[in-house]
């Protein structure tokens, strides 16, 4: 692929240089264009001495312009890291000052984003304001994580990884449209359970895996709805979001969604109990011991196994033992096609984590193995398997 990575100004620029050398390492042809800004961080040698070619710094040199629209359309993808506020504003509004933003509007290829900065910055509404303009656009983002910022403030605005950033790069142009047709709903995030106005049960899912797969389901053609609970990411582009918060509004969500889905995936980390009598008050702290009592939620994914008439329905299953023989347990139990089981007490996997390991087993006794690697990685793969499985289930029809 020929990738143009556009350099922003911002601390995180130096890791645009490992970025670039993991893209080229894996074989794509890169063209590095910085921002004057940008060069405050880096400087255009390191990004020269990476790609063997020049680095683009402005919109004139000594031979004259530049011809950004030739290099906006030799092009293939416009990945732009990090994508500074500034950066996003003058995207968002068309401000065409630079080389960077001239070929920005010049660009008619995929863009990504990868924005990094301060979180109050990343928070502030004009810079959300901003992202949602230039996803409606059709801009894939890579969502910034949380952690430690250079600003040394813990929060959201730390540019993805550069392997998260080369994955979301590949992923975006593959082509595979084999989706095309089915309607997809997929559950994400966790669940809260409210134990007083302010206060409630809930776990650490954060929707990574879920809107990975909504991600990767739509890419390839499906039309999805993606039932989520409270989660921090930007919901993929061409996904209808339905966002929840309990575990019974999650339920009400797929089962009004339920009759439209061809293929149902349960990735949500449902909680399996909840406090039915919900105080009106604040709890009051005292000196006792408290006590809750709580009730079970309703097993959606074992109702939807009910209903389940043709659709094709995967659930996730997460073990922290006896990984293969409890998601066959919870396969058959709960009636689904194929069951996605993953580990959950391993550092760097499951909850949370940027990436997964996991056992992918259908009701025909064939097992997978995807991982470790990134969620979007693991999410085509399961998608893969979802599409064998198909395959499989319509000529079982076809020979009945
Ligand atoms: O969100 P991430 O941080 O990216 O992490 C991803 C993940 C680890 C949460 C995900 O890969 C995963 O394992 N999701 C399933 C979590 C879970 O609730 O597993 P379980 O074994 O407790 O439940 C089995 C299945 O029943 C799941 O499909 C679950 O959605 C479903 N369920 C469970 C309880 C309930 N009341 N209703 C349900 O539908």
């Amino acid at each position: 692929m020929r990738i143009l990575v556009g350099v922003g100004g911002g601390i995180a620029a130096y890791k645009a240089a490992e970025l670039v050398r993991t893209l080229g390492v894996r074989g794509h042809e890169v063209q590095v264009a910085m921002t004057r800004a940008a060069g405050e961080f880096v400087r255009p040698l390191t990004f020269a001495s990476l790609t063997g070619r020049k680095v683009i710094t402005d919109l004139f040199s000594e031979e004259g312009p530049i011809e950004h629209i030739a290099v906006a359309r030799d092009n293939d993808v416009l990945v732009v890291a990090p994508a500074t506020a500034d950066l996003m504003a003058k995207f968002a509004c068309g401000l065409a000052d630079d080389f960077l933003t001239t070929t920005f509007l010049a660009f008619t290829g995929k863009v990504v984003l990868a924005p990094a900065m301060n979180s109050a910055m990343w928070l502030h509404p004009a810079t959300q304001a901003n992202l949602s303009t230039l996803e409606r656009r059709g801009c894939s983002i890579v969502s910034p994580s949380d952690g430690w910022l250079a600003c040394r403030e813990m929060g959201p605005g730390r540019l993805a990884e550069p392997a998260a950033i080369v994955e979301h790069v590949e992923a975006l142009m593959r082509t595979k449209r084999d989706f095309e047709g089915e309607n997809f709903l997929i559950t994400a995030g966790p669940t809260q359970e409210a134990l007083d106005p302010i206060r409630y049960i809930s776990n650490r899912s954060s929707g990574k895996m879920g809107y990975a797969i909504a991600d990767a389901a739509a890419r390839r053609g499906a039309s999805v709805v993606l039932v989520s609970g409270p989660v921090s990411l930007t919901p993929p582009p061409q996904v209808e979001l339905v966002s929840v918060r309990t575990a019974q509004e999650m339920r009400k969500a797929v089962m009004d969604h339920l009759a439209e889905a061809t293929i149902v995936v349960k990735n949500a980390a449902v909680a399996d109990y909840y406090v039915a009598s919900v105080p009106q008050q604040k709890l009051k702290k005292t000196a006792a011991r408290l006590s809750l009592e709580l009730d079970p939620t309703p097993d959606i994914l074992a109702e939807v196994g009910e209903k389940k008439g043709d659709r094709l329905l995967v659930g996730f299953a997460a073990e922290t033992e006896n990984l293969v023989e409890e998601a066959r347990r919870k396969m058959l139990s709960k009636h689904c096609d194929m069951l996605v089981a993953n580990l959950v007490n391993r550092e760097g996997l499951g909850f949370e984590a940027d990436n997964n390991e996991v056992e992918i087993i259908t009701r025909g006794g064939k097992t997978a193995h995807a991982g470790p690697a990134g969620k979007r990685q693991i999410a085509e793969q399961i998608l893969d398997q979802i599409a064998l499985l198909r395959l499989t289930l319509r000529a079982v029809d076809a020979s009945a």
